[in-house]
């Protein structure tokens, strides 16, 4: 096997071992040891298929088998002794199998690379992921469920702007994120589809001599088919960036409701409690709870969206197939992903928790003039107004009503009828925030019967309480 000093994998044409610097900037098992149960897997996978092939004997399958058994269970206990010299995961296994059962070891790597090896290894990991941020995203919507039942017809102001702009109910607001983060399940599921196909047997990027089943090993480890081009299936990661995409925008929206949450909770606002068990207080001012979780989570995208700009960046102008560039897939994806599931089990730990303020609700959604757009719509529905005519004759009275200090509902009908001499009595019924948004009975609007049905629809479609949704 060449100098002591050289590498024990590949270092038959070297005679000097590699420099502390270059071991360093090579050397991958600081990170991708946490693709030690794929990497096993994948080894147990094609050893099996070698067996049956006739390309291993079954005795030396047999072995290999036991060995990496052994080492798992070394690994899951914190007795595995992780070299860097062994640069990665999968040399490091390789060489504690040779010393484990000898000679076969050095069998396990018939027709195979660690180019498709790793491959294979992070799609697994990818997968696994994309299955966790789809358990943890029906998780969430379960928990916005809960609190749009809870206030299907409580009032609430809605924004454009972050200003007033029409009474809504809470229910609807929930909603809101709950077809957001329905959405996210798709692309995550969308994903998941395209990735499920196998690197293994691809070898270095030419595929192999040898008369492997790569049906097999692909059935094995749950991929749908063998990838079906040697060079693709080493040099692509297109599967780990679209996690990293779909991961982006999940942050996103989590990032949209960490801001509420944290307008919300504020004592101008007050239209949520925060739990204590998703708060914090301050060292210095006695009266603080302070919204930390929420703020996190709000920042969590930066670490997300950064990943995924860097390995597309790493990706960028790489010719085919591998390069060592690669290398650096691993680390940005394991921090997002880290980032996204804590930000996922943070939120819905919140949402559950939270108390919504039903009366500071009630009394925000009623100033502001809220309702003028419904004295506008009944101007042109009781009168034959313009629409035009209407949206000025109403801004005539939220100004009389802006001067006075005082809400639309709070004017005189004398006051009104100075402005258009048409308006009638009836037109105090629209100007209540409840009757306002029980007529938004549109498809999709705020409603509460129309929360209710989408609601129900929801309920239906995430099924009963103990199914996770990742395989609906
Ligand atoms: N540690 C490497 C990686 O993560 C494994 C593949 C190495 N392949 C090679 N040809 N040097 O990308």
């Amino acid at each position: 096997m060449g100098d002591k000093t050289s590498n024990a994998m590949w270092g038959g044409r070297f005679s000097a071992g590699p420099d502390a610097i270059m071991e360093a900037i090579n050397a991958s098992i600081g990170f991708d040891r946490r693709l030690a149960a794929q990497d096993i897997e994948g080894s147990r996978a094609h050893a099996a298929m070698l067996a049956r092939q006739g390309i291993l004997r079954d005795s030396d399958a047999e072995a290999i088998r036991e060995g990496l058994l052994t080492i798992l269970s070394e690994i899951d206990g914190g007795t595995f002794e992780f070299s860097t010299a062994l640069e990665d995961i999968h040399m490091n296994v390789e060489a504690r199998l040779k010393e484990l059962i000898g000679e076969p070891a050095g069998r396990l790597h018939t027709a195979r690379s660690r180019n498709d090896q790793v491959a294979t290894d992070f799609r697994l990991w990818v997968r696994d992921q994309t299955d966790a941020a789809i358990t943890g995203l029906v998780a969430l919507q379960r928990a916005f469920l809960a609190q749009a039942e809870a206030g299907a017809d409580w009032v609430m102001p809605g924004f454009t702007h972050l200003q007033t702009a029409q009474p809504v109910t809470w229910g609807h607001h929930m909603m809101a994120y709950v077809e957001m983060f329905g959405r996210d399940v798709t692309r995550f599921r969308d994903a998941r589809v395209r990735m499920n196909e196998s690197p293994l047997g691809a070898a270095a990027l030419a595929g192999t001599s040898f008369p492997i089943d790569r049906e097999m090993t692909a059935q094995a480890l749950g991929f749908d088919r063998p990838c079906a081009n040697s060079l693709d299936a080493v040099a692509d990661r297109d599967f780990a960036l679209e996690f990293l995409s779909a991961a982006t925008i999940c942050a996103m929206h989590l990032s949209r409701f960490a801001e509420e949450l944290v307008i919300w909770s504020s004592a101008q606002f007050r239209f949520v409690t925060l739990s204590d068990r998703f708060s914090t207080g301050s060292s210095i001012m006695p009266q603080k709870k302070n919204p930390d979780a929420a703020e996190l989570i709000r920042a969590k995208i930066g670490r997300i969206f950064g990943a995924s700009v860097a390995l597309t960046t790493v990706m960028k102008g790489l010719p085919l197939t591998y390069s060592k560039d690669m290398q650096e897939d691993k680390e940005q994806v394991f921090d997002a992903a880290d980032s996204l599931m804590l930000a996922l089990a943070a939120m819905e730990g919140m949402v559950r928790d939270m108390t919504a303020n039903r009366a500071a609700l009630e009394a925000a959604a009623s100033s502001g003039f809220s309702t003028a757009t419904d004295l506008a719509d009944w101007l042109v529905r009781e009168l034959g107004l313009p629409f035009r005519d209407a949206h000025h004759i109403t801004g005539s009275l939220v100004k009389i009503a802006d001067d006075a200090d005082c809400d639309l509902s709070e004017l005189s009908l004398q006051q009104m009828r100075e402005v258009h001499s048409g308006i009638t009595q009836d037109v105090f019924g629209v100007l209540g925030v409840h009757n306002s948004v029980a007529s938004r009975t549109s498809y999709g609007g705020t409603a509460p019967d129309q929360v209710r049905a989408q609601i129900a629809r929801w309920r239906e479609q995430l099924g009963g309480a103990g199914q996770t949704g990742a395989d609906e």
